[in-house]
């Protein structure tokens, strides 16, 4: 039996045939006719008026601090916990992440908290420069809050959807609420390229401006002519054509990653001290990762135990991220609150999620916790 991983790559004929069409038509290069077409498709499902293809979503995150015009010294509002690169892009703008607690209703981003910083820094005369809000494991921030908030400080609010890609809010698509939307391509992702991101935003200046800084802010002229500091952040045509056969299937890989969450919920929601990530109402998610919270005492077993009786099986499952104000890097971090995220990462696992999780495998995963249970 073969390593049951956590997100594996989900990839066919078509991937393969895509590729190599691309490769034949020599267009190997960071632009391309599948440049163009992933970033058509990938405009059209978020419902936003352009998208630009980027080398990662935090390439994209990095390019959206800049375009807002975030600049050393500000302060940028990012959830505690969420993957690194939330806050790492803001420290690479020279600003300073505060971080934030979440809900503990839905795991995202607390508004009140928001709100409360808001507040407090209009007071103190120098608002933050950007809210990054981040769509957790799959399932939309509050945005019903949220944007109202922003937009009544005047905060430009960017959304890190990169795990959120096919999930929705009030019906409308992850990625299209904040200014601009980012999105990742990662191998562990939804839908991959390999390695890749995107920046999504109905402004045509944004995204005009997001290609000419990803491609080394050249000017368009004949020498090489930079005005400006740039970078090399644009998607290759090859990984583009993986990316359009991708998204081509992204409508059956969200319902297969939803029904791999309904099927723990129907083998594990019934043991004590077992609770599912919370799912906010106004949302859809996407079910990137299911997600568990154990109780030791109740359980009779620690999230630690499960992981590890999962890992010999050859099975991976994760802890859920580790609050960034824990993390040593950002120890020096304003904070607000913690408890609730440090509370999720003590007791949160992450388990098997691919759309390829094979269903006898979910069946074994599912046996192997139980079998711990009181
Ligand atoms: C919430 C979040 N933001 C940003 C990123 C960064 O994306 P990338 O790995 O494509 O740079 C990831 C995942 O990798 C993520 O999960």
């Amino acid at each position: 039996m073969s390593r049951v991983y956590l997100s594996p790559p989900d990839v066919g004929d078509d991937e393969r045939r895509l590729l190599l069409d691309a490769f034949d038509s020599n267009w190997i290069a960071p632009l391309g006719p599948y440049v163009d077409a992933f970033e058509r498709d990938l405009a059209t499902q978020v419902g936003a008026g352009h998208a630009v293809a980027l080398s990662s979503g935090t390439a994209a995150l990095h390019l959206a601090l800049l375009l807002f015009g975030v600049e050393p010294g500000d302060e940028v509002i990012v959830p505690t916990l969420t993957f690194v690169a939330t806050a790492n892009a803001a420290v690479y703008v020279g600003a300073r992440p505060v971080l934030v607690d979440v809900d503990p209703a839905t795991w995202q981003l607390d508004p009140d908290l928001v709100a409360q910083v808001l507040d407090d820094r209009r007071r103190s005369g120098k608002p933050p420069a950007a809210v990054v809000s981040v769509d957790l494991y799959g399932q939309c921030a509050d945005y019903d809050r949220l944007g109202p908030l922003c937009t009544a400080s005047g905060v430009p609010m960017i959304e890190d959807a990169a795990e959120a890609l096919g999930a929705s809010y009030r019906g409308r698509a992850a990625g299209s609420f904040g200014a601009a939307g980012v999105f990742s391509f990662n191998g562990n992702k939804i839908i991959t390229t390999g390695g890749g991101g995107a920046m999504v935003t109905d402004s045509g200046e944004l995204a005009a401006r997001a290609r000419h800084l990803a491609a080394q802010a050249r000017e368009p002229v004949a020498h090489y002519e930079h005005q400006r500091l740039g970078f090399n952040y644009r998607m290759s045509n090859l990984l583009a054509a993986i990316g359009v056969a991708q998204l081509g299937g992204l409508a059956q890989r969200v319902a297969r990653r939803r029904a791999v969450n309904q099927a723990y919920r129907e083998g594990l929601a019934d043991l004590p001290g077992v609770t599912f990530m919370p799912v906010d109402p106004a949302g859809e998610p996407n079910c990137w990762l299911s997600c568990v919270e154990i109780e030791p005492e109740a359980f009779g077993a620690s999230r630690d135990d499960v992981r590890l009786a999962l890992e010999a099986l050859d099975v991976e499952a994760r802890p859920t991220w580790k609050p960034l104000h824990l993390q040593p890097v950002f120890a020096d971090a304003d904070r607000v609150g913690g408890a609730v995220a440090e509370g999720i990462f003590e007791r949160g696992l992450c388990l098997p999620s691919g759309s390829n999780l094979a269903l006898d495998d979910q069946e074994r995963i599912v046996a192997a916790v139980r079998a711990l249970a009181r």
